[in-house]
Parts: structure tokens; C-alpha cells; sequence
């Protein structure tokens, strides 16, 4: 099977919708932002404060062309879609979600979250940039799933649909 490469911003639930796939589907599991961290032995906040977030996006392209083509699930960094690079990679993808969350719930899953440098950042708006992103995103994605007031196990089961389909 051709891998599954969930997108879409931070909180819009990548990480576990991943694990239950890769448990629901038997297949292996691939994380952008865990790529980074071992390849290039840093943690992502200590690249965004050290490094510049040019340099970690630069790592991100390099991570997601390493990406298994086949049996695996990726899920993917929120910023993925800003390098057209990238999103010209991901367009040729036939298995490509776009996990679509309003600000409203992104919001509130994120109250109190610390790990993200982007996030934490006070001097950006994360309103604005999830409405820059969201073309970008809907460019690249094959599908679009709604995520807002579903379970992580809905979200996979519908996943898993359309790969039926
Ligand atoms: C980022 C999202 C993060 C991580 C980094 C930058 C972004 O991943 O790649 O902090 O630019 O939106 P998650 O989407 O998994 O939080």
C-alpha cells in the first residue's frame, strides 16, 4: 500500500490519529518532527531557539523526502506546506489527509501546551497563520477530514474508508 501522510496544523490531532492508524492498520509509523530530532540529534525547540526556523525547515524537507514510499504512516509537522517544495512532493501523493480543525478547537486543545517554539512564540499570531496555511493545505491534500468534535478513533475509521474506497 502506498503510505498515508497526514497534514494540518499544530492540534489538529496528526500524532494520535497516526498511532491509531498504525495500530488499526499494522503498518509502520514515521513522524517529521521525530525524524528531525534524530537526525540531527536536537530537540525541535533547541533548532528554533539555536538554529532559526530557515534551518529547521530546511531539516523538515530533508526528513520528509526520506519518508518510506510504501506501508507507513507519516504524520507530518503543522509547517510542512510552507515550502513549495514540499508541497509539490506531497502532491504527487496519492494518500495525502488533511486533518482540517477551526482556530476555535485548535485553541483550546493547546491551552497550556509549552512544546511548540511556533506556538509559545508571542510575538506571532497563530490565528492569522493557520488562515495563511490553510490553502497550502487543501492544495496538497487528497482528502480533507473534518476533525472538530470526533474522536481520534472516528477520525481513523474514516481515514480508513476512504483508503476502501
Ligand atoms: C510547527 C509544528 C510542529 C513542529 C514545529 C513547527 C509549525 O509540529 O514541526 O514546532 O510550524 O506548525 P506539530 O504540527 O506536530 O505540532
Amino acid at each position: 500500500m502506498k503510505s498515508i501522510y497526514l497534514i494540518g496544523f499544530m492540534g489538529s490531532g496528526k500524532t494520535s490519529i497516526a498511532i491509531r492508524l498504525q495500530e488499526k492498520l499494522n503498518l509502520k509509523l514515521q513522524d517529521t518532527d521525530q525524524m528531525i530530532e534524530a537526525n540531527y540529534q536536537m530537540e525541535i525547540p533547541t533548532i528554533f531557539a539555536e538554529k532559526g526556523e530557515e534551518t529547521f525547515r530546511e531539516y523538515e524537507s530533508s526528513v520528509l523526502k526520506q519518508t518510506e514510499q510504501e506501508d507507513t504512516i507519516v504524520a507530518t509537522g503543522g509547517g510542512i506546506i510552507e515550502r513549495e517544495e514540499n508541497r509539490l512532493w506531497l502532491q504527487n501523493k496519492r494518500n495525502v489527509f488533511f486533518l482540517e480543525t477551526t482556530w476555535e478547537e485548535i485553541s483550546q486543545r493547546l491551552i497550556g501546551d509549552q512544546s511548540r517554539p511556533i506556538w509559545n512564540n508571542q510575538s506571532r499570531d497563530k490565528q492569522q497563520l493557520l488562515e495563511q496555511r490553510l490553502p497550502k493545505y487543501q492544495e496538497v491534500a487528497t482528502y480533507i477530514i473534518k476533525t472538530d468534535g470526533k474522536s481520534v478513533e472516528q477520525i481513523a475509521d474514516q481515514i480508513i474508508s476512504k483508503l476502501d474506497a
